[in-house]
């Protein structure tokens, strides 16, 4: 008799509108080796920089909905900072689950910087928010805060981990204005995608001595928050999966990548194209 294969461990959703929230992803991978993970990129709607508050609320809640119908949730990391800092309380009213924010690591960034001279790079959606603002507001008022937006970052991002060589030239052009602000000490990297080309941004932006990256404190409060959170409900799969909401031809780069992240099938979700 054939039996299902049900995994009786934590379930955790890792939303972004692309691969950025890996940088997230492999931070509570680390320290929780044995939940199991699903992870969906909604590339229909990447980037999400510059889109409407409305539509990126419209479309995570709908895709995290469609994902805990079929694969009952335990958790979600919203590991997108352009969504986190307008969406969270829509779905902390329609989930019972707890909610993972990502947001831009203000007080971190404050609280380390010597010259008190700080940079956040993040999409063109996170610098305008409110949230930010008030973040700033409650924890670097003694500091001096730069914000850029840039959405081709995240782009550049996206395509190396497809396999596709760094334009250095091109990242170092979005960051030049900030290239003679010679005692900007700290940078918070504000949009998940930016670890993945931290290096890269460096190399730009050689006067920064700290980059923040929240991926290791998101791990932590998923720690704290699945010790408090106990139950477990069932999901019928015990392999990690990848969830996109539009198909398209993925190159060898990019499966070894997944895999070597622990994914080895990519699923389609059908969500409304808008
Ligand atoms: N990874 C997303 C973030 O953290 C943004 C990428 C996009 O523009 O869609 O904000």
């Amino acid at each position: 008799m054939i039996k299902n294969m049900m995994s009786l461990k934590p379930t955790i959703l890792f939303f972004d509108s692309g691969i950025g929230g890996f940088s997230v992803y492999k931070e509570v991978k680390h320290l929780l080796p044995d939940c199991q993970y699903l992870y969906c990129f909604d590339n229909v709607g990447f980037p999400y920089s510059e889109k409407s508050e409305e539509v990126i609320i419209e479309r995570t809640l709908a895709i995290c909905q469609k994902i805990d119908r079929q694969y009952p949730l335990d958790l979600i990391v919203i590991a997108c900072n352009t969504a986190s800092t307008v969406v969270l309380p829509t779905l902390r009213s329609h989930f019972a689950i707890p909610i993972v924010g990502t947001v831009p690591a203000i007080k971190p960034a404050a609280e380390i910087s010597v010259s008190k001279h700080i940079g956040l790079l993040a999409t063109k959606g996170t610098i305008k928010r409110q949230y930010v603002s008030e973040l700033i507001e409650h924890y670097a008022t003694d500091c001096r805060v730069e914000k850029l937006g840039s959405t081709v970052l995240a782009e550049i991002a996206e395509q190396k981990l497809r396999g596709a060589s760094v334009d250095l030239l091109a990242v170092n052009a979005e960051l030049k204005i900030w290239r003679e602000l010679a005692d900007l000490d700290t940078v918070i990297l504000g949009c998940t995608h930016f670890p993945l080309i931290k290096d890269e941004i460096q190399i730009c932006l050689p006067q920064v001595k700290y980059f923040i990256d929240p991926g290791k404190a998101i791990a932590l409060r998923v720690k704290k928050l699945l010790d408090i959170h106990t139950t477990v409900r069932p999901i019928s799969e015990t392999q990690n999966l990848i969830f996109c909401t539009r198909s398209f031809q993925y190159e060898a780069t990019f499966r070894q990548a997944l895999s070597l992240w622990g994914f080895t099938e990519l699923r389609l979700l059908e969500h409304d194209e808008r």
